[in-house]
Parts: structure tokens; C-alpha cells; sequence
């Protein structure tokens, strides 16, 4: 079988990104990154898929101001690039549910909490902390239209500690996301991941 074709969004940085590159060059995932798509411009991460000959698209408000066309056109912009599996590394819109329903558990997002606490904002980090508990994470979840909602693939979790804010939180978070991110797709892409009710059930290799 052919290597899944992988469609990565990204708003900004682009650590995950990065991260998810890395691990295909390395050849631990058996995916090609087949189109990297910001909804902003000055996306620092698509320097990472421009570095690499990865192919890129900016859909942002400019060019589409209505979300549902904007949500329209990434639509399209998969659909030409043949994307098998879509992934939100550090995406901060909400999909509509259009595009949510073509690529159902074909979609995963990363999100800096472990779910469901902390969910559906960008500052669960800070949230985290706020409310003072002693462990947070990351957790990789396939998308629905329950906004962080959908079935868990994998968390990791980190400790909280006294000195943290939540810049030392979220980089602590982050050092867990960009192993568990390439490890959700490599299961994925192994066709390892099953559904059983809303449980995601992971069959040994
Ligand atoms: C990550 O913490 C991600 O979970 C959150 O935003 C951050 C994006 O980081 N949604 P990056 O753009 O992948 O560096």
C-alpha cells in the first residue's frame, strides 16, 4: 500500500509541525506530508514545509473572511492534494462541520491539556495553572464536531511545579507533544487505532 498522504494545518509556530517532519525524515513515520495549510500569513512554521519542498497554501481571512468559505476552500485545497489523514498542529479555528464530516477519523488535533479538562480554549496551559492542578499533558484526539471532544488516541502527562507560569508549563507540554503527535499518526497510518464507542482501542503491532 502506498504511504498515506498526510495535510497539516498550522496558525503559527509550527513546533508540532517541525516535529512531524523530523520523524519522516528519520523515517519513524511512514507518511508523506503532502500539504502544509496556514490560516495566517505570517505563519513562522510554514518556513518549515517551504525548507523542505513541502508544498504549502495559505487560506486565511484576507483572501476568505467568511469561515465558511475559508473552511470551504481548505476543503478543496485537501481534496486536490489527495490528503488521507488531516492534521492540526497548533490550529486555532474551529472546523466547520462540512469539512469535520469529510475527514471523519481521518482527523487528529493536538491540544496542550489532558482532555477533557481545559477544553476549547487557546490558554489551557494557563488555565491549568489558574486552576492549580498538580499534573497537565497533551493529548492527541480525533476531531468532531465537539470542539476538544472527540475519542483520545493518546495523552501524556507532566507534572505541574510550584515555580511554573505558563510559558514553563506550555514548554514542558510541548516537549510531550511532539512525541505523542508523530506516535498518534504512526498508529494511525498502521491502521492500529479502532473505535469502540468513543473509545479508541489500540491493536498490538
Ligand atoms: C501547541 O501547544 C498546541 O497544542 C496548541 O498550540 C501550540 C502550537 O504549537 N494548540 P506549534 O505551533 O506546534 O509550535
Amino acid at each position: 500500500m502506498s504511504r498515506p498522504r498526510l495535510g497539516v494545518l498550522i496558525s503559527g509556530r509550527g513546533s508540532n509541525l517541525l516535529a512531524i517532519l523530523e520523524a519522516v525524515e528519520h523515517g519513524e513515520l511512514p507518511v508523506d506530508v503532502a500539504l502544509v495549510v496556514s490560516n495566517r500569513a505570517e505563519a513562522a512554521g510554514l518556513a518549515h514545509a517551504r525548507g523542505r519542498g513541502v508544498p504549502t497554501r495559505v487560506i486565511d481571512r484576507a483572501a476568505y473572511p467568511r469561515r465558511a468559505a475559508r473552511h470551504a476552500a481548505i476543503l478543496d485545497a485537501l481534496g486536490e492534494a489527495g490528503i488521507d489523514l488531516v492534521v492540526c498542529a497548533g490550529w486555532d479555528e474551529i472546523l466547520e462541520p462540512a469539512l469535520v464530516q469529510v475527514y471523519a477519523g481521518r482527523m487528529l488535533n493536538v491540544h496542550p491539556s489532558l482532555l477533557p479538562a481545559f477544553a476549547g480554549t487557546i490558554h489551557a496551559q494557563r488555565d491549568a495553572l489558574n486552576h492549580g492542578v498538580k499534573i497537565s499533558g497533551c493529548t492527541v484526539h480525533f476531531v468532531t464536531d465537539d470542539v476538544d471532544g472527540g475519542p483520545i488516541v493518546l495523552q501524556r502527562p507532566v507534572p505541574v511545579f510550584e515555580s511554573d507560569t505558563p510559558v514553563s508549563l506550555a514548554t514542558r507540554i510541548l516537549v510531550e507533544e511532539h512525541i505523542a503527535l508523530p506516535e498518534a499518526i504512526r498508529l494511525w497510518a498502521d491502521g492500529r487505532l479502532h473505535f469502540d464507542g468513543r473509545r479508541v482501542r489500540i491493536a498490538p503491532p
